[in-house]
């Protein structure tokens, strides 16, 4: 099943669409009706992807094989994004992890995090929002992690990257407030993907029930962004946890607008 109309939807952008939560996201966007520009390195797998995409749905699939990790290919993929007026919503979930002791992490591993994890986030961000701000529309869902809430000591490396997406997202949906563009936060648990093979680490050595099904998770993740929810993490089953984090942490922002040291730090004596 093939057609050349442009989707009435628009086109979602899915980085690290090659597999795992990125490869779901494709399937079910494209089951809702979205055309598909679909990024990540290996593309073989994103060729097969578009050809069973297209052939099960009446939409549209471009696919576009870069390194967003790397200068030249991140740069490619912004200018395709740029360019492209039809895109709707941008899915920002090319991820990387390690659980190497961070004494023993070498500064390329650190740079590739980053690079991907935090650079190309934000610059893929950055470039579909002049369009969004044109139109006043556009849904940006930036992939996260749980290990963002707060420090974690198998991941410190890859949590503060997720960290950083979720402050990153916090202070942008703040400066789009008074803007129909659309922002969400993903904070996936542990959740069936290869990414354990990129950390080395066995899924089966994790035990039972303890990852969530990939399926599971970005349908808890789309139902949480069509309910207009900010933070979704699937496994959170009391959504008052993450009520009470995003209050406390604006509490104690407001109350740091002091000039004057708080009287604990007074000088001793
Ligand atoms: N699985 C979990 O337990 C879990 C938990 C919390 C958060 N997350 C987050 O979920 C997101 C998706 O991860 P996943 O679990 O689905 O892992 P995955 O199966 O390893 O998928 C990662 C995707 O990112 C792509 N990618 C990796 N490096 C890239 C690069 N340099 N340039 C372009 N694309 C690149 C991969 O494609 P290529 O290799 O073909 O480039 C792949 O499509 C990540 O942001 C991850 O941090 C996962």
């Amino acid at each position: 099943m093939s057609q050349v109309t442009p989707s009435p939807l628009g086109t979602a952008v899915v980085t690290g669409a090659s597999s795992g939560i990125g490869k779901v996201y494709a399937d079910r966007l494209a089951a809702r009706g979205y055309d598909l520009l679909l990024i990540a390195r290996r593309g073989d797998r994103l060729a097969a992807l578009a050809t069973e995409l297209q052939d099960r749905f009446p939409i549209r699939v471009e696919v576009l094989v870069a390194d967003l990790a790397h200068p030249d290919g991140l740069a490619e993929a912004t200018r395709k994004i740029s360019a492209d007026s039809a895109i709707t919503l941008l899915v920002n979930n090319a991820g990387t992890s390690s659980v190497e002791p961070v004494a023993q992490t070498s500064a390329e591993t650190i740079a590739k995090l980053v690079a991907l994890n935090v650079t190309a986030l934000t610059v893929l961000t950055s470039a579909v929002l002049p369009r969004f701000l044109e139109r006043n529309a556009g849904t940006i869902v930036n992939v996260g992690s749980v290990v963002g809430f707060t420090g974690y000591p198998w991941v410190p490396i890859y949590g503060g990257t997720k960290a950083y997406v979720l402050n990153f997202t916090q202070g942008l949906k703040q400066q789009l407030a008074e803007t129909a563009i659309r922002l969400q936060y993903v904070a996936p648990s542990g959740t069936v993907s290869e990414i354990w093979d990129v950390m080395g680490v066995p899924m089966s050595s994790l035990g039972e029930g303890v990852l969530m099904d990939t399926e599971a998770c970005v349908d808890a993740a789309l139902r949480g962004l069509d309910d207009g929810e900010f933070i979704t993490a699937p496994s959170v089953h009391d959504e008052s946890l993450i009520r009470n984090f995003e209050e406390a942490s604006t509490t104690l922002l407001a109350a740091t607008q002091q000039s004057q040291p708080a009287p604990r730090y007074s000088p001793r004596g």
